[in-house]
């Protein structure tokens, strides 16, 4: 899927076996304008016995260091080190390589409930979404981000590595939901015009899903998504920024936004379901725009 060149290789006898040690670099410009990941490898035929990764936005600006330089030092400092003290490098087993990722399923649906308030207006709109899945015939799955441990991206990059968050904490959770489902709902209180900041977290945590989508290449099949907001004012211009943030970030993961379901005023009332007709006024747009994520 991506260009990629060979920017040094030698052959070297470890252990007194032959071997090869390869630099090359990738064209990722398909995920960020200029992303060039490079691969240092040391391989005996098809197996791989040492892999170091880096990538060009690993390296911010002030940064007197860049990928190319980091990548052919370790390229020359391998190549002098390896054969006298390979238990120096080869330590452990080497990164596995990006595996090719399995299509979503269509009947596979996932909520993310936005709102830290577990029992709040964003949760009985997820209620009614996941009846309306079910009601779809679809399997669905709601998280709760507030609930769960996901610090925010530090910008580091490093998932165009290998396709994988460094941070260890609960995001593989929301990533593998995300993988499978054919649909996504996001169901989201308006927060200071926009999205409460646990959810805006996972949002900005999906880089490393959109890397490893990046890396595996391949087609995983249509995902569609639905955004279901609630806001405490009334009026269309409370869903201004709400409906950008979540619109960015289906299109970021590659889901076609199906529309938006839309509850205003909240405030005045507490609960949603205490104004009349809206509760059946809900699940019916539910409803039709489920039926839109089958065909
Ligand atoms: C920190 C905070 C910021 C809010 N900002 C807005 C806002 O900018 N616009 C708005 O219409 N409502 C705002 N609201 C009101 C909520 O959107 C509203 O109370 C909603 O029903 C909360 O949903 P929940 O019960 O799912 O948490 C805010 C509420 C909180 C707690």
């Amino acid at each position: 899927m991506h260009g990629a060149w060979v920017l040094r290789s030698a052959e070297i006898v470890v252990d007194g076996t032959p071997g090869v040690l390869v630099l090359k670099g990738e064209d990722l410009s398909a995920a960020y304008p200029g992303m060039v990941r490079y691969t240092l490898e040391f391989r005996r035929g098809d197996t791989v016995l040492y892999t170091y990764l880096t990538n060009t936005y690993e390296y911010p600006p002030a940064n007197p260091q860049t990928a190319e330089s980091v990548a052919l030092t370790a390229f020359h400092r391998l190549r002098q080190e390896l054969p006298g003290r390979p238990d120096t490098f080869v330590l452990h087993p080497p990164e596995p390589v990006v595996r090719p990722l399995p299509p979503h399923r269509p009947e596979a649906a996932v909520i993310i409930q936005g709102s830290p308030r577990l029992y709040g207006n964003s949760a009985i709109l997820a209620g009614w979404a996941a009846d309306a899945c079910r009601d779809a015939g679809m399997r669905c799955e709601t998280l709760y981000p507030a609930e769960m441990r996901i610090e925010p991206c530090t910008g580091c990059f490093r998932c165009y590595n290998a396709g994988r968050c460094v941070i260890p904490d609960d995001m593989p959770a929301i990533d593998r939901a995300l993988a499978e489902a054919g649909l996504v709902i996001v169901c989201t209180p308006v927060y200071t015009e926009t999205v409460p900041a646990a959810l805006k977290v996972v949002i900005d945590r999906c880089q490393a899903y959109r890397a490893g989508r990046v890396l595996a290449g391949g087609e995983t099949g249509r995902q569609a998504g639905i955004l279901c907001a609630v806001a405490g004012r009334k009026g269309a211009e409370n869903f201004v920024c709400v409906s950008r943030v979540v619109g960015s970030f289906f299109r970021f993961i590659g889901a076609e936004m199906l529309g938006e379901v839309r509850v205003d005023g909240a405030d005045a009332v507490s609960d949603i379901r205490a104004t009349a007709g809206r509760e059946a006024g809900v699940r019916a747009e539910l409803r039709a725009l489920i039926a839109r994520a089958g065909r």
